[in-house]
């Protein structure tokens, strides 16, 4: 049963986008008064308030306005992430949202522009873009049609579907930020890429092979083969095998994990190598160990990038890279494909298709 402050958030959050448009076209005369009350509508899935699936509500409101900078794009997949399971609950990048609720998350996408800001160029009406959009603000991408500014945007490579070009966006990004960010890996270099069938990691294996190292990946057994079908040299079970005895003499190794693993991984990275850990697993003291060590020791965070998407839309028009779809659900099921993601136990890339 929807509660009065509910429905007036909701009322809230229209009047706000019927403000939005009347900015946006500089309402004058009347014609655009009957404009705004004929304004194209879209479907968007709003998140009442942080917690469980079940605050997600599918609503129409209208399609957003873009700005002089911006361009419009129809969306045909989008892909989630596990910050996506971790922000609807109110963690992740929740503490840095400051958008009233409800408000709508996603970011990862993959679709066709179809306006352009005047002041846009580069990109044109009936182009295909994909990226990781507005990270780590709202990017706004469980809905029908997103906002963007070009310079985070990329052509999608017309030799891959929307699902598989969605899919290569925050996690591959993150992949790419994590190889290059803070070290050059040589050929030759021993990288370790934990989490190796997830999101991210499937995607590490992948660009660390073309640089030409030996890439060890840890999982389950049940994703050995996967990880090897990617390029892997060598791969780690992580239940059966201690890591400590099973990987020696690491140059790099990315972390996903977090917590105890990332204390662990200073007794595995040779002198002079590097852990970046995606989980913020490097504290204080770990980073002052590790530079005790030797070791060169970095937490990142992803960052939306135009340039690096074009890196990734290369690699993947070479067939250097290729993206994993574990599963695809229909856009309506958007609840259902977070509960499926935090499991934990996804093979490469949940995505959602229009
Ligand atoms: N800092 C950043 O910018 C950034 C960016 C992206 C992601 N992240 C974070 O990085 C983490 C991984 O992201 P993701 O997208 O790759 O997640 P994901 O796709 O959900 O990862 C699922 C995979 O993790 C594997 N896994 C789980 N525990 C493992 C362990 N102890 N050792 C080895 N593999 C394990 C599972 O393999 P098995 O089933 O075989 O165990 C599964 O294939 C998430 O917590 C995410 O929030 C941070």
């Amino acid at each position: 049963m929807e509660n009065g402050s509910y429905k007036f958030s909701l009322i809230m959050l229209q009047m706000y986008q019927i403000i939005e448009i009347m900015y946006q076209f500089n309402y004058k005369y009347w014609y655009n008064f009957v404009l705004l009350i004929r304004a194209v509508k879209m479907k968007a899935i709003i998140l009442k308030e942080f917690g469980g699936v079940e605050n997600f509500q599918t609503i129409e409101i209208p399609v957003p306005v873009i700005k002089a900078d911006e361009v419009l794009i129809k969306l045909k997949s989008i892909s989630i992430n596990p910050v996506d399971v971790k922000t609807r609950e109110g963690k992740g990048m929740a503490s840095r949202i400051k958008d009233p609720m409800p408000i709508i998350l996603g970011w990862d996408i993959s679709g066709v522009i179809t306006e352009t800001g005047a002041d846009v160029t580069g990109f044109k009406a009936g182009d295909e873009v994909f990226s990781m959009i507005e990270f780590p603000k709202l990017g706004k991408a469980y809905a029908e049609y997103v906002v963007a500014k070009p310079s985070e945007l990329a052509i999608k490579p017309a030799n891959i579907s929307h699902d598989e070009a969605a899919a290569a966006t925050l996690a591959a990004l993150t992949a790419w930020q994590a190889l290059t960010l803070h070290v050059t890996i040589k050929s030759g270099d021993r990288v370790l890429i934990q989490a190796a069938a997830g999101g991210v990691g499937h995607y590490a294996v992948q660009i660390a092979k073309h640089m030409g190292a030996y890439v060890i990946g840890t999982s389950s057994a049940a994703n050995k083969d996967l990880i090897l079908s990617l390029g892997a040299d060598e791969h780690i079970d992580y239940h059966a095998q201690s890591l400590e005895q099973a990987a020696k003499n690491i140059d790099y190794i990315l972390d996903p994990i977090g917590g105890d693993n990332t204390s662990l991984l200073l007794n595995i990275v040779k002198k002079g190598g590097t852990i970046i850990s995606i989980m913020g697993g490097l504290t204080e003291p770990l980073l002052q160990k590790a530079a005790e060590l030797g070791i060169n020791a970095h937490n990142i965070l992803v960052y939306p990038s135009g340039a690096d998407m074009e890196t990734i839309a290369g690699f993947l028009t070479k067939g250097i890279v290729k993206s994993v779809v574990y599963k695809t659900f229909p856009f309506d099921q958007l609840a259902d494909a977070h509960l499926e993601l935090a499991k934990g136990r996804t093979a490469g890339k949940i995505t959602l298709a229009f």
